[in-house]
């Protein structure tokens, strides 16, 4: 395990990608008009979301989806590559982030730049998120996956509380140019989402664009591009015996981990903390 933590805004991230600096410079970050921002906690639909949006701005060429990294496409604001990543960025510029919106919110009020909230699940992002800390070895070595589950819900795993990072982006429904996507709306309707996501961004649809998307951004087409499925990254850092970024890809995983207990003890945390919130339609949860 190389497992070293940074602490920002009070949560715990991988330090081998973050340092003060570059979370400085993240939370600095001048927008450009023209920039548009995925923002997700992890395991939400990320990478599926960078592929669309890569896709969508190059009209369907899959040439950029197929030759560069997708950490180089879009990269994370927070991590420490992302000055010299986008150094000869033409416009419009794609970004990514996980961090939380307080931390993001001033500078983006201050500008243009559009943004895409990307929520799953939650439950399946706790499966997910479990099973990618036996692979990624910045993160701590998971125990069980009920001590992991507890974790999960008290908000002390890496990147912070699911539920604090959901409800910050919500409320930047009214101040921010924000659209918000499920990662089941991916799955059931992905020309739809696709369409919305162009109208959003007034990126126009040229014809074949959306055929050519849904096939490259498909799950076996993404596990199968290694410029999106994160096998380029050393064994050192993630260890690719453990098991593949692109893990299943489904909708509802969580029914073959959840105990009834667990599910219950779910259920109440979810209904305390989002119980009086204001849902925007299509919102995943069982
Ligand atoms: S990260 O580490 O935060 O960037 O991860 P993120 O990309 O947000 O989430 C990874 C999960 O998304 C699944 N995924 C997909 N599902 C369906 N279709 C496509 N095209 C797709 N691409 C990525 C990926 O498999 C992870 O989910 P799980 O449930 O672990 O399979």
């Amino acid at each position: 395990r190389m497992e070293v933590t940074e602490t920002f805004a009070g949560i715990a991230l991988p330090g081998h990608l973050h340092t003060q600096e570059s979370l400085g410079f993240a939370a600095a970050f001048t927008f450009r008009p023209t920039d548009v921002l995925i923002a997700t906690y992890p395991k939400s639909g990320t990478t599926w979301m960078q592929e669309i949006l890569t896709l969508l701005f190059s009209l369907g060429d899959a040439r950029p989806a197929k030759t560069i990294p997708n950490w180089e496409r879009a990269p994370w604001l927070e991590q420490i590559y992302c000055r010299e990543a986008l150094q000869d960025t033409e416009t419009p510029r794609l970004l990514t982030t996980h961090l939380p919106a307080h931390v993001l919110a001033p500078a983006l009020q201050r500008s243009k730049a559009k943004v895409i909230y990307v929520a799953r699940n939650p439950k399946d992002v706790a499966v997910s998120f479990y099973h990618f800390h036996h692979l990624a070895k910045f993160l701590p070595d998971p125990s069980s996956f009920d001590d992991f589950l507890t974790q999960f819900l008290e908000g002390t795993v890496h990147y912070g509380s699911w539920f604090d990072h959901v409800k910050g982006w919500l409320g930047q429904r009214h101040l921010l140019d924000i659209l918000y996507v499920t990662y089941e709306e991916l799955h059931q309707d992905l020309r739809g989402t696709a369409q919305r996501l162009s109208t959003f961004l007034g990126c126009p649809l040229a014809p074949g664009t959306l055929a050519a998307l849904e096939q490259h951004c498909s799950f076996s087409a993404m596990r199968d591009n290694t410029m999106a499925n994160y096998s380029l990254i050393p064994n050192e850092i993630m260890d690719h015996s453990q098991g593949r970024f692109m893990r299943k890809g489904v909708v509802g995983d969580w029914r073959s981990h959840f105990s009834p207990e667990q599910n219950a003890l779910f259920n109440r945390r979810y209904q305390e903390e989002m119980g009086a919130m204001e849902l925007p339609s299509q919102w995943p949860m069982a």
